[in-house]
């Protein structure tokens, strides 16, 4: 067994019991998870791959899904163009805040809250909306090497009590920053957040970014590497919403949280990893996924900025002994 395996062994022991926090339910689907679900997965950039728990339990991508939109904006229309859009400032606000939208910027603060998300959904081509679905549908294929599929009774549930995102919507519209009909937008927008992901998926869609948009298993590039440089410096400054100044002093990575428990980090060159525990904090991150990548970047000298103790030898770290 290696370093790594026995570290994620013991991490599952240590934080299997922690049951604070609550499961996300202002979108009456998600209260259906098992709240003792939890897995930890981590995919090197060649693709191997380490896992304890229930890393094959499917869940909703919910917000880590943003990521992977801003890239495929960014692909369609450009920076200048994505950044006239929406900006790439923290918030240190909610998520689903209206507060820092207002008539003197007429852009969302950056694309992980949900103002900027419904922006850079805005962005992407195609002629009508399932044109669109189907290239969102494609680019995430192109990450996690299998077919996709939407959750649709989740889909129908944020359709239905998204109130805060269709005024969020709204308030774009009236602002001249998106243009055209925000039903089908909001819809492209609930279908991202519906998309069906396992943890081991989302440690591949990780390694994918950590490995300059190559997919390590396919070695296909799923994002011009151009933009993963973008993508990443975004999740590092807003990606934990307002946790992320603590979690960029704790943990040190690019990261993204969703409401239904799942967080991703990016070690560049190195890895991507992935935690599922579908109990969530206020702040609408999962409260075991924040103790394991506390960790994970302790135990390894992932924080990139920690030039004290030296790196760890990931490699020696992943080898049998
Ligand atoms: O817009 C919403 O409310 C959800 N579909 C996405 C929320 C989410 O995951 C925010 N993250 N923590």
């Amino acid at each position: 067994m290696s370093k790594l395996e026995r570290f994620l062994e013991s991490l599952y022991k240590k934080y299997r019991t922690l049951n604070s926090g609550k499961l996300a339910s202002y979108i009456p689907q998600l209260a259906n998870a098992n709240p003792d679900w939890f897995a930890i997965t981590v995919v090197t950039t060649d693709g191997k791959v380490f896992t304890v728990g229930d890393s094959q339990e499917n869940f909703t991508i919910q917000s880590i899904s943003k990521v992977f939109l801003h890239g495929m904006a960014l692909e369609d229309c450009g920076r200048a163009a994505l950044l006239e859009k929406v900006g790439v400032e923290p918030t240190g606000d909610p998520f689903d805040s209206v507060i820092r939208l207002d008539e003197n910027s007429k852009r969302p603060d950056n694309p992980m809250v949900n103002a900027g998300a419904i922006a850079t959904t805005s962005l992407i081509k195609g002629n009508e909306l399932t044109e669109r679905l189907n290239r969102m549908l494609e680019m995430f294929r192109r990450y996690i090497n299998r077919d996709v599929f939407i959750d649709v009774s989740v889909f129908m549930s944020e359709r239905a009590t998204g109130h805060r995102n269709r005024a969020l919507a709204n308030l774009l519209l009236n602002f001249g920053t998106i243009d055209h009909n925000i039903e089908e937008i909001l819809d492209l927008y609930f279908q991202q957040c519906s998309l069906v992901v396992n943890c081991q998926d989302l440690a591949m869609m990780a390694a994918t970014l950590a490995n300059r948009g190559i997919q390590p298993i396919t070695n296909q590039q799923a994002v011009q590497s151009e933009y993963v440089r973008d993508m990443l410096s975004v999740m590092h400054t807003c990606g934990m919403y307002n946790y992320a100044g603590e979690w960029a002093y704790r943990v040190g990575i690019p990261a993204k949280s969703g409401v239904s428990g799942g967080i991703i980090g990016v070690i560049p060159e190195r890895a991507g990893i992935a935690v599922f525990s579908p109990l969530i904090d206020q702040q609408g991150n999962s409260v075991r996924g924040l103790r394991v990548f506390e960790d994970l970047s302790q135990e390894f000298g992932f924080h990139l900025l920690d030039v004290s103790m030296g790196k760890c030898n990931f490699a020696d770290c992943l080898e049998s002994d």
